[in-house]
Parts: C-alpha cells; structure tokens; sequence
C-alpha cells in the first residue's frame, strides 16, 4: 500500500468495520502526514485540551515526577502539550509502529509500546500511572469500552483517566451508542472509578464540531 497523504475515508467512517490490524495499516501508511493534516491544517484541540485537563487534574503534583501513560500516542501530540506543562515521565502506547516511529523522533517518551488497547493485558504492572490521557483515540474504528477496565487496572488508585473524543461519536458511532457512556457509569456503579466533570469544547480552530472530555478519578 502506498503513502497516504490524506485521512484514508475508511479510517473514521461509523459505517466501516475494521479490526485493529485493518486500522493499524492505515495509521501506518498515513503516519507521516497526519501531523501536518490533523494538527497543522485543521488544528485538532484534542491533544491540547487533553493534555490541560491531565495538568489540572493532577493539580500541585510534581510535573517532573507523575507517570503518564499517552494511550494511542501516535504521533506524539499529546506527548508534546504534556511536556509543554512540564510533564517529563511519559509513556507512549499505540497499535501502529509507524505512528510510534514519528512519535518516538520527539524525545518526549520514555517508553514506547507497540500494542492494540482493548481487552487485551497491556504489558505493564498494575497502579503505575498517575495520570493516563486518550486523545482523540474513541472514533469509528478506533479504541472501544472494553479497554476501559485495563486502562484502570494500569492507573494508581487516585490516578486520573482522561477522555477526550469528537462528541458526536458518542451519538453516530455504532459501537458508542448505549454503550460508552453506560460503560463509564456502570465502572462507577462497581466503584472502580468516579467521575470529576464531562466538558465539551471546540474541538477545531476552524471546524465547526466540539470536543467532549472526560475527567475520572480512579478509586
Ligand atoms: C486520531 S489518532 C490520535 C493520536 C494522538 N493521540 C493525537 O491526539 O493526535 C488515533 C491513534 O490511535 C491509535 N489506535 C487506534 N486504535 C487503536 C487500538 N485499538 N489500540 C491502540 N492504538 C490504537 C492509532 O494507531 C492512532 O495512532
């Protein structure tokens, strides 16, 4: 497959269905040009809000100290704002090694996994972030609830799940509708987490969609 250098229209299409290889291939093809359509042209806030809500969640922690884990990294974008706030202990995990390349040519990451988020172990102990941040990685296609209960068996208790996501998805996308949210509420239901706030925000400098993030306090 060749280099794309435009989203691939498959890629965030809600009538699609593809496994996280399919989805995997495509990042790869279109690591070297997403930056530059995604955050260049149509300046995705995503990364940006993300990253603010993890440094104000945290609150007065050490910067220096708190272990993040940026989950579907890839190209470090998130990684970036974080280090911009002083955040100097970050990892990175994504199923897409070509994305992973990009992200790892930053030198913001200490640890970079290549692996699908879902249901799956993730190849880290349990409790070890403080801090784990999801930009843009719910959309069609992409990261589902499933991966929910694995993102808080890696969080410390009193550690921070951050979400943030295009808010329509929550409405259109098949695998979101009457299950991400409920997902959420019935992890607090069971007392692995509570919510701190659920806040939409412009999600495009120049587009006209919002953004939706989510704030969670693992228990
Ligand atoms: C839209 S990009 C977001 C990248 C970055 N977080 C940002 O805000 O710019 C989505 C990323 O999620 C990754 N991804 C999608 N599904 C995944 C899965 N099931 N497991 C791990 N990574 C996944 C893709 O490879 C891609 O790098």
């Amino acid at each position: 497959m060749s280099a794309e250098k435009k989203t691939p229209p498959e890629m965030f299409d809600p009538k699609c269905n593809m496994t996280p290889e399919m989805t995997a291939k495509l990042y790869d093809n279109w690591s070297g040009y997403y930056e530059e359509e995604i955050i260049t042209q149509r300046n995705c806030r995503a990364p940006r809000v993300c990253a603010g809500a993890v440094a104000k969640a945290l609150g007065g922690s050490d910067r220096g100290k708190a272990r993040v884990l940026d989950v579907g990294a890839g190209t470090g974008a998130c990684g970036e704002e974080l280090a911009k706030l002083g955040f100097t202990n970050i990892d990175a995990v994504d199923g897409s090694q070509g994305m992973l390349s990009q992200a790892e040519g930053k030198h913001i990451y200490n640890r970079l996994i290549c692996a699908f988020v879902g249901p799956n172990r993730l190849d880290i102990e349990a409790d070890t972030y403080d801090a784990i941040a999801c930009s843009a990685v719910f959309a069609p296609n992409h990261l589902k609830e499933d991966c929910l209960p694995e993102l808080i068996r890696v969080a410390k208790p009193g550690g921070y799940i951050i979400i943030t996501l295009r808010e329509e998805y929550l409405y259109i996308v098949e695998d979101y509708i009457d299950k991400l949210e409920p997902a959420m509420a019935r992890l607090q239901d069971e007392g692995l987490w509570e919510r701190v706030s659920r806040d939409v925000f412009k999600m495009y400098e120049v587009e006209d969609k919002d953004g939706i993030t989510f704030v969670f306090k693992v228990l």
